[in-house]
């Protein structure tokens, strides 16, 4: 039975994906490397490092691990400058009310978010006070599609994972949660998330009488 949902951050409870995208998008211009939103999809979920070993692979540059630390930081910086400006309002609409509405139903929530900017977007949404239990990318040492983030996850909330449904809407995040032995509703199209158990073009369309059908 399922006991508990596991939410992504990023593209699931806000559009903070673009700026990634776009914080990338900057970089590789930069090392002349060409970098289009098709490309940006392998890199949703994935961690920071891993995301611009991506980029590198598709420009066929090899760089050493100082240059890359380097760039990986520079790219932080700007997108932590485009999110400095978020709001509550841009939440993703329907998402706080169903996020309380489980709550309401006695589901446990959580979140699991690869992104170590996790706590600040939070903040800045004024949605932490809706999580049981926050994990993201500090905290881990394997990123999606490994299921160590949503592993910890279920343990923080105690709930075995086989009662655990997770949104993601990476294609990295629905093989980490079917890895944990989870079940996957994805966010997005189906085309990138055809293993999920169920796809919802936006987050808060999912309706939460399915859960248990999953
Ligand atoms: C994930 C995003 O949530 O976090 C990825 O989907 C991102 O695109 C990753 O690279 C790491 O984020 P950060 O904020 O730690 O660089
Ligand atoms: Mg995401």
């Amino acid at each position: 039975m399922i006991q508990a949902v596991i939410f992504d951050l990023d593209g699931v409870i806000v559009d903070t994906a673009h700026y990634h995208f776009v914080a990338w998008q900057r970089l590789a211009r930069e090392l002349g490397i060409t970098f289009t939103e098709h490309d940006n999809e392998r890199l949703k979920g994935v961690s920071r490092m891993r995301s611009l070993e991506i980029i590198l692979e598709i420009g066929g540059v090899s760089l050493s691990e100082e240059k890359k630390e380097e760039l990986a930081t520079k790219k932080n910086t700007w997108f932590v400058e485009y999110i400095e400006a978020i709001k509550p309002e841009e939440v993703f609409p329907g998402v706080p009310q169903m996020l309380q509405q489980l709550r309401a139903q006695n589901y446990k929530v959580a979140l699991a978010s690869s992104s170590k900017n996790a706590e600040t977007v939070i903040r800045l949404l004024q949605i932490g006070h809706l999580f049981d239990a926050i994990v993201d990318g500090t905290m881990i040492t394997h990123t999606k599609p490994d299921p160590e983030i949503f592993l910890l996850a279920a343990k923080k909330i105690n709930e075995a994972p086989a009662n655990c449904v997770v949104f993601e809407d990476a294609e990295a995040g629905v093989e980490a949660a079917l890895a944990a032995g989870m079940k996957c509703v994805g966010v997005g199209s189906p085309a990138q998330l055809g293993k999920a158990n169920f796809i919802v073009a936006k987050t808060a369309e999912f309706d939460l009488g399915k859960l248990q059908g999953l």
